[in-house]
């Protein structure tokens, strides 16, 4: 019987447990054994394995986070550690490994295939959305949802208080999550990195907002651009006077990687894990899942390296137009 492993890798995903759980069932579908890694490459490693049959990933495809935990593994940079992972995937029996992962955890495993006879094959998650060579990365939507149900939350308290409000939303060095978060929320102003937006306009923007009658604002700062206490101090410097009720600044954090997958995420998760194993069945080997223009496919995992994926100009110029 042929056997495969699955591990996820990197900041959790909600939709991970969708995808695992349509791995082991599609897997077991076409008499492939399913073993599972815990913590990521760390347990590759350590040798934390466990066998996930189909009623093992029962009761998951609605719970955030992952059943078969993650980490940010930094012995994997090193070829000792890496010929380790090999001898304990083929003390196995294991020549495929899936990982369920971004940019990082794509390179890891594009390497142990390089020195080693292993196929790796790659499912793109983070919430980030940033991954080159995919438009959607599970955990997305999840994330700009809970995003916009908290900003929600924030911007009634903001408008009884007329008050100036600074939201910080995760994304690293990418500015989706804000972008469509801004868009969602009807935020006065979104800052990404990807198109700067200078702060004497911002201070500009806050300023004729108030002179036409507005009595409240949102910012949506993308954690990338700068962090929202050190845009809250700036603003209390040359906003203040027109802020009624004075400037506050919230940090989302992790709130937005937690919780149950939406419907999109469960869906598109379940859809990603189907297609990996069954392009696996075919012979495919070393690739990446892909989801470009609405249709899944499959890129050779190589092709995410290096390149910098960015939101669409126009969506932003959008963002613009729609506040006044
Ligand atoms: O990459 C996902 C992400 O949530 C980023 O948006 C954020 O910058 C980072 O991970 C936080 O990492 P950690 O969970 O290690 O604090």
């Amino acid at each position: 019987m042929k056997k495969i492993a699955v591990l996820t890798s990197g900041g959790d995903a909600p939709g991970l447990n969708a995808c695992i759980r349509a791995i082991v069932r599609v897997a077991h579908y076409h008499g492939i054994e399913v073993t599972g890694i815990r913590r990521g490459y760390k347990g590759l490693i350590d040798k934390e394995f466990c066998p996930l049959n189909p009623r093992a990933v029962g009761g998951i495809i609605n719970k955030g986070g992952t059943i078969l935990h993650s980490s940010r593994e930094p012995r994997f940079k090193d070829y000792k550690y890496r010929k380790l992972a090999y001898e304990n995937l083929k003390s196995e029996g294991i020549d495929t490994l899936f990982v369920l992962g971004g940019n990082g955890s794509f390179e890891a495993a594009n390497l142990l295939a390089k020195e080693f006879p292993i196929n790796v094959v790659g499912v793109p998650k983070t919430i980030d959305n940033d991954l080159y060579g995919t438009d959607y990365t599970i955990g997305f939507d999840t994330a700009v949802n809970n995003a916009v149900d908290a900003v929600d939350k924030i911007r009634d308290t903001t408008m009884s208080h007329e008050r100036i409000f600074v939201v910080e939303v995760m994304g690293r060095e990418s500015g989706f999550i804000a972008l469509d978060v801004g868009i969602a929320t009807g935020a006065d102003v979104t800052l990404i990195p990807e198109y700067p937006f200078p702060l004497h306009l911002v201070i500009e923007k806050l300023v004729e907002s108030r002179k036409r009658g507005k009595t409240f604002s949102i910012i949506i700062l993308a954690e990338g651009v700068a962090s929202a206490k050190e845009l809250a101090s700036i603003l209390e410097e040359k906003v203040k006077p027109y802020a009624l009720g004075g400037i506050r600044y919230s940090v989302l954090g992790h709130i937005q990687r937690g919780g149950s997958p939406t419907a999109f995420d469960r869906i598109i998760a379940s859809q990603f894990g189907a297609f990996a194993v069954e392009k696996f069945v075919k012979g495919e080997k070393n690739f990446m899942v892909s989801y470009e223009k609405g249709e899944i496919k499959t890129k050779p995992i190589t092709v995410s390296f290096g390149k910098i994926k960015k939101p669409s100009l126009d969506v932003f110029e959008l963002s613009k137009k729609l506040t006044i």
